[in-house]
């Protein structure tokens, strides 16, 4: 494949970005009083403005341009259709088969994987009605009362960002509570309110030899243990979530409470495969399989749209136009929800564990910067904190708000509150205040240019009408498929993640020299052998 940087339309770009750079988001407004109007477009219920952007007409045209010339359209095909796109791994990559409807056929090596993925749902339904119910009974009889899930990663962070946005769908007697990091304190302070017989653990594993879900298990299993004592127990408290049968049974857990998923589904794309159990005990399995819906209606819209009114693809193609060619290194998504206080953390390992990549499929270096940094945090929080940077800082800093007209919680003028200031932050970035506008206001002269806003910020603003199950579902897939997309034009992997074995290879070197004794050779660099010195000293 031709190097990024030489194909016709990234030259054609690298061009006419010269020519956009000057402008200001207020001569674009000004010379087309209609833009606002014009540019957004609604797709899965959710509004789309991105008129508050640094391009014009002709940018589109030229990203889209991009887009066909990277081959985007067969890219998405060869995804959907099963074939083996994660390269480094012989791997198909079907998230998209996880909420496809059962009459559809996607096959994998000759099998049709649809009917596989309905019999773990319904594997799923029965299970969690079983808890919700109180049907499902401890080893002493008594029906559940707090649902841990013990995973990390893609095991963790989507089950636990959907668990707090669907919270006003959840089932409130039951506690739904996610362990996932390797310090104690975690697993510590998570049961220490928790009553042994009325907890059921979900230990979610795609691969079951992850070390910090391990020995959060293992503490988990003596925690039950100590106190009711007997092995026949852990059939009643623990369940798992993996693709790894073998080892699950040698963790003790009987193979009928096992929720299987397969390996074509990446860890971090993994939230509505059985990894999602605990969501679905907490809102049930109708709130589940709606959930199920907006993702797959997202994927319909991504697979079928035109690339000129394809919010996945635009939204792909906007963050590699300020990434690549204004030279942005991060991207803010600020949900104006509380419900949405986990997805910052959990698009961050969506997209950098997919696209943190410097090689291209074919293994060469990757000309042009891959993908941003990106955080965020929710409004209104955010503004009082860190949004000082976004207005005056030195950075360009594109931004995502997404927001909803109704609120679960319409409490006195919360939301109208809420609502003015994402429109206004929107506005703020994009107009600024002129030195003449503040002038104007009569500020004495030495405080104007502490007081001028440059704007010229580009943000899109996404607007739902509530924030539903249905609403989710299309929203995360929305940010899937952003990050295949950009994956696409880049040319790199987005579903392998080798750059995470280094460390986890050095920490078991060092594990077992943590304990040696003091004395004991060390033969890592200077810094580390020292930290580990001076590490046992302390202790
Ligand atoms: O270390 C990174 C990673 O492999 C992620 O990709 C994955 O989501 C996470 O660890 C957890 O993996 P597992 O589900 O196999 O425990």
């Amino acid at each position: 494949m031709t190097s990024l940087s030489q194909t016709t339309s990234w030259k054609a770009l690298v061009a006419h970005a010269e020519s956009v750079k000057p402008k200001h988001l207020r001569d674009l407004f000004s010379s087309d009083p209609t833009r606002g109007e014009r540019l957004p477009f609604v797709a899965c219920g959710i509004y789309f403005d991105f008129s508050k952007h640094r391009i014009t007409d002709e940018t589109l045209r030229l990203l889209v341009a991009l887009a066909e010339e990277r081959g985007l359209k067969d890219a998405i095909e060869a995804m959907f259709s099963g074939r083996k796109i994660n390269i480094t791994e012989g791997r198909a990559v079907l998230h998209t088969a996880l909420r496809s409807p059962k009459d559809e056929v996607v096959t994998v090596d000759g099998r049709n994987v649809i009917p596989d993925v309905h019999a773990v749902l319904e594997e799923m339904d029965v299970f969690a009605n079983k808890v919700r119910s109180g049907e499902w009974k401890g080893y002493t009889g008594k029906p559940i009362k707090a649902v841990v899930n013990i995973g990390i990663g893609g095991s963790d962070l989507g089950p636990v960002m959907a668990y707090e946005a669907l919270k006003p769908y959840s089932k409130r007697d039951i506690d739904v509570v996610y362990v996932s990091n390797v310090d104690g304190t975690d697993i510590a302070e998570s049961l220490r309110d928790l009553n042994p017989e009325t907890t059921l653990f979900i230990v979610s594993s795609k691969t079951f030899t992850t070390q910090e879900t391990m020995a959060n298990a293992m503490s988990a299993r003596s925690w039950l243990l100590e106190s009711l004592k007997d092995d026949a127990s852990i059939a009643k408290h623990f369940v798992a979530v993996s693709t790894n049968a073998e080892k699950v049974t040698q963790f003790g857990i009987d193979k009928a409470n096992m929720f299987g998923f397969w390996d074509w589904v990446g860890g971090r794309y993994s939230m509505d495969s059985a990894i999602g159990l605990s969501t679905m005990i907490a809102v049930g399995s109708e709130v589940f399989r709606q959930l199920l819906s907006g993702f797959h209606a997202m994927d319909v819209h991504f697979r079928s749209a035109p690339f000129d009114k394809n919010m996945p693809v635009l939204m792909a193609l906007l963050n590699i136009w300020y990434t690549d060619f204004f030279g942005a290194e991060t991207h803010a998504v600020l949900p104006y929800d509380q419900y949405l206080h986990r997805f910052p953390a959990y698009l961050q390992q969506l997209i950098m564990e997919s696209n943190g990549k410097q090689v291209t499929l074919e293994g060469n270096p990757v000309d042009v910067p891959t993908s941003a940094v990106i955080w965020g945090e929710p409004g209104t929080n955010g503004q009082h904190s860190f949004y000082q940077l976004i207005h005056q800082g030195t950075r360009l800093i594109p931004v995502d708000f997404i927001c909803f007209a109704k609120s679960h919680n319409p409490i006195g003028q919360h939301h109208q509150l809420l609502m003015s200031n994402v429109f206004a932050q929107a506005e703020a970035l994009a107009f600024g205040k002129t030195e003449a506008e503040v002038r104007a206001e009569g500020v004495e002269e030495s405080l104007v240019p502490h007081k001028v806003f440059e704007g010229n910020r580009p943000s899109s603003v996404l607007m739902a009408q509530k924030l539903t199950p249905e609403i989710l579902g299309s929203l995360i897939a929305l940010y899937e498929h952003i990050t295949y997309t950009q994956a696409v034009i880049w040319g790199i992997n987005a579903f392998d993640q080798w750059g995470v074995e280094l460390g986890k290879a050095l920490a078991n070197k060092i594990l077992p020299e943590l304990d040696q004794e003091s004395g004991a050779p060390l033969n890592h660099d200077s810094s580390t052998n020292t930290l580990i010195k001076r590490f046992k000293e302390l202790q």
